[in-house]
């Protein structure tokens, strides 16, 4: 951990940390992995989103040379120890302050785009500034804590298609897709209660997460005690629409409201899941196009 709430250095840390980190040296055998999963050749133009340390980035110079690689960090405190860092090491590359969302246009198209950070969604961005053919190496995430790395090719119509990885590989996600602050929560005592078909236990497992993602990927889970006992809340604070899940003599019971209704949702998405066999993250398609991201099996 390298930076704590966007503003927190490690070493100043008295007590118990309670706020989310913002930065992070990642696992250098992680590092490598995705370097190879890149699939990086000699003379391959990199741009990189999620300087961090800089670690990753000095792992792409040496590989590749300094020029070909460019490396976009959201914070500017971050970035400039991450430039001090690679200056010491006697290294160059293009280093950017700014939204990696946005990708770097001046030095476009790249051969590879690779993000150590999450997303929710592929930016449009990154596709458009890849050549025909170049690859996009980045974990799909979500707000309910699952993801997986994809690896996409980018084709000559400007659309993008490719399968998961494998690995569980998570990132923390790209500050503009963090999740909202919960807030003010809607009121959870009122709504339309039935028993539920599928229990919260799917929470416990990575790629039925995953799947329960993509039917509700504005909720997020939070637990509270009410009546006497533990209820699972998944909220979207956009729209307003929850569902609160709890276990009454051995059945799951369910109370949504809102316009989305989230538990119907996730039970028609894991349903067809289930129904496919359950099939792994790397038989998951992506494909991107200018009318959005769809995740398939
Ligand atoms: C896990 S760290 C990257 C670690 C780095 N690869 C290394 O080896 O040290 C993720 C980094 O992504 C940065 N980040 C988050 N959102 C970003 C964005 N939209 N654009 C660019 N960088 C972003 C964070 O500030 C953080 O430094």
């Amino acid at each position: 951990m390298t930076q704590i709430a966007g503003t927190i250095m490690p070493a100043d840390i008295r007590g118990q940390i309670m706020r989310d980190p913002t930065s992070s040296s990642t696992l250098p055998s992680l590092v490598v992995r995705m370097l190879e999963d890149l699939q990086v050749e000699p003379e391959s133009k990199v741009l990189e989103i999620g300087t961090g340390t800089g670690y990753s980035t000095a792992v792409l110079c040496a590989r590749l040379g300094e020029e070909y690689v460019t490396s976009i960090e959201y914070d500017e405190e971050v970035a400039s120890r991450a430039r001090t860092a690679l200056g010491r090491r006697g290294m160059y590359p293009t280093l950017v302050s700014s939204d990696g969302l946005l990708g770097y246009a001046e030095g476009a198209p790249y051969d590879r785009v690779i993000a150590t950070c999450g997303v929710c969604t592929v930016p449009a961005a990154w596709i458009e500034q890849t050549r025909p053919g170049g690859l996009i190496l980045t974990t799909i995430g979500g707000w309910l804590g699952s993801s997986e790395l994809a690896r996409l090719t980018v084709h000559n119509d400007g659309t993008a298609t490719g399968l998961l990885l494998s690995g569980q590989v998570s990132f923390m996600l790209a500050r503009p897709h963090t999740p909202p602050a919960l807030g003010l929560l809607p009121d959870l005592s009122e709504g339309k209660e039935r028993e539920a078909i599928i229990g919260t236990d799917a929470l416990n497992d990575w790629t039925s997460r995953f799947v329960m993602q993509l039917a509700a990927p504005h909720a997020q889970h939070l637990t509270m005690e009410r009546d006497g006992h533990t209820e699972h809340v998944l909220v979207d604070v956009e729209s307003g629409s929850w569902a609160a899940l709890y276990e009454k003599d051995g059945r799951w019971i369910v109370r949504q409201d809102g316009p989305n209704a989230p538990w119907d949702a996730v039970e028609e998405q894991l349903g067809r899941w289930h129904a496919a066999g359950t099939p792994a993250l790397e038989e998951f398609t992506v494909s991107v196009t200018p009318q959005g991201q769809t995740i398939t099996w």
